[in-house]
């Protein structure tokens, strides 16, 4: 039995294409994958404080301390135990919503999601071997002439290196709001994708 971690960073909620295209995805994933569990973290209900000085200056207290079993660094030790990860996100100013990066500063913590080896090399520490990025964007940012623009997939699969998940895969629909082009026929197509994905992620 697998357990499947959901990071939900779709702002727009219900209206998200990008959920649509993860809903689609799990609803996949959970037939092909019966004996195994979804839990989601949704980050706009669960609205985590970005790391304020105060925030951090705890953080720092209790890690010095020792105390990594402190609820502070719940959402890190849910995150490293986890057997997959699927983030969905929109793609906003070419990565994707702060609220991510505050979800992801506050699960980056030293000696639960990575570390460092004796010889002070960086080690990861998280269990999942596949970790997928489903966003959508409104322009193409996968042309060779675009690509070196996106920040947001970049960003997480250099994450994943340090995390210590060997796999980083990133399903997309772009081009979603350039008017000529045909929404729901490159939509449709994409939830084709995420139904193979799902059989094999
Ligand atoms: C705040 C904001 C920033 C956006 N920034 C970009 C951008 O930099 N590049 C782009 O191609 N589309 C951008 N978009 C368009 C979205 O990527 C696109 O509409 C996407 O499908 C929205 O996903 P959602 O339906 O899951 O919310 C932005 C949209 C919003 C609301």
């Amino acid at each position: 039995m697998e357990q499947l971690l959901f990071i939900n960073a779709c702002v727009r909620g219900e209206k998200s294409r990008s959920l649509k295209l993860t809903r689609r995805f799990l609803e996949g994933w959970r037939k092909a994958h019966p004996d195994s569990t979804v839990t989601e973290v949704d980050l706009c209900k669960l609205r985590p404080v970005p790391q304020y000085p105060e925030v951090l200056a705890q953080r720092d207290e209790l890690w010095n301390a020792g105390k990594l079993d402190d609820p502070m660094f719940d959402l890190a030790h849910q995150f490293a135990g986890a057997d997959k990860i699927v983030i969905a996100a929109p793609f906003w100013d070419l990565s994707y919503p702060a609220i991510l990066k505050i979800y992801l500063e506050r699960i980056s913590v030293t000696n639960i999601t990575f570390g460092y080896d004796e010889q002070g090399n960086s080690v990861g520490l998280c269990r999942a071997d596949k970790l997928l990025l489903i966003t959508t964007r409104g322009g193409n940012f996968s042309l060779p002439e675009t690509a070196w623009m996106e920040m947001g997939a970049r960003q997480l699969e250099a994450l994943c290196t340090m995390y210590g998940i060997p796999s980083f895969q990133c399903l997309a629909a772009e081009g979603l709001d350039d008017v000529r082009n045909d929404k729901q026929a490159i939509l449709n197509e994409a939830m084709g994708r995420a139904d193979a994905l799902a059989e094999v992620f």
